[in-house]
């Protein structure tokens, strides 16, 4: 498929894990990438085995919590390509601990990178996407959508990130924007290794996940893409939940595996 051909694509946090494979999706439908990340060693080392050439491919290093980061990234994306057809705002940042103990500043910064610099992109981007009748992908979270136990910082953000795509969706539909989300469950990147390195959190998710695995970062960008694409042309302000059937249950035990015999 190549459902992007010389569109531009801008998709931040890229350099790693769903990113990553968000960026090497579009590139390999035939996109132009503008690619972002605080990381700009990695985020070039990655993107060379993309095999773009110079003339399709604008890598920055930008802090997407920085409005004027975000202004210049943009600036730079349109003075080179002329245009943006897509904006994926991937990056987030997660957090552990209970209100009673998590550092204010750690809850600042998660709001900071997960949801501020949705506002700061869409701000800047959104006349070029008005132009191009263009569309956004945020990578929410299932986090978002439901608590999570000791995450308290990463649900109000992701919360507000699902909520801020539903806005987004109705102000700019009659300006020919599309916004969407991907909610990913459980995904095998560099953030979530500690979890599925841990025997006792690994076990409790083979418990609970009904397909029993993790999703992989290319499962995510296959949905990203989809949302993106014209096959979604009639889809606004919706939530592609993409988690292996993690949130389909009720959360109550699993009766079978209990009482086999019963
Ligand atoms: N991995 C999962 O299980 C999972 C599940 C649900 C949602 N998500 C979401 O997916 C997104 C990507 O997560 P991942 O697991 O691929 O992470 P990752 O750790 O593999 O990659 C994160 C990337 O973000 C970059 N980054 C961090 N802060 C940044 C900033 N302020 N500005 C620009 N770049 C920044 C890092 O340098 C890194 O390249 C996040 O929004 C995360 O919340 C992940």
């Amino acid at each position: 498929m190549m459902r992007f051909q010389d569109k531009v694509v801008v998709v931040t946090a890229a350099a790693s894990g769903i990113g990553l494979a968000i960026a090497r999706r579009f590139a390999d439908e035939g996109a132009r990438l503008a690619l972002a990340d605080i990381n700009e060693d990695a985020l070039r080392e990655q993107s060379a085995a993309f095999g773009l050439p110079a003339d399709r491919l604008l890598l920055r290093r930008a802090d997407v919590s920085e409005m004027d980061q975000v202004e210049a990234l943009i600036a730079a994306t349109v003075e080179k390509f002329g245009r943006i057809d897509v904006l994926a705002n991937n990056a987030g940042v997660g957090s552990y601990g209970y209100v009673t103990e998590l550092p204010i500043e750690r809850w600042r910064r998660v709001f900071a990178v997960d949801v501020d610099s949705i506002f700061y992109t869409v701000r800047f981007a959104l006349p070029h996407l008005i132009a191009a009748r263009g569309n956004v992908v945020n990578t929410a979270s299932i986090s978002g959508l439901y608590g999570d136990y000791g995450f308290a910082g990463y649900n109000a953000a992701k919360g507000a990130v699902v909520n801020l795509t539903r806005n987004l969706a109705i102000d700019h539909a009659k300006d020919g924007v599309r916004f969407n989300a991907i909610c990913p469950g459980l995904t095998e990147t560099p953030a979530t290794r500690w979890m599925r390195e841990n025997e006792e959190i690994a076990a409790a998710y083979a418990d609970r996940l009904p397909m029993g695995r993790a999703g992989k970062p290319e499962e995510m960008a296959a949905a990203v893409a989809f949302l993106a694409s014209e096959d979604a042309s009639y889809i606004t302000g919706h939530c592609l939940v993409v988690d292996g059937g993690l949130t389909a249950a009720t959360g109550q035990p699993n009766f079978k595996r209990i009482m086999p015999t019963r």
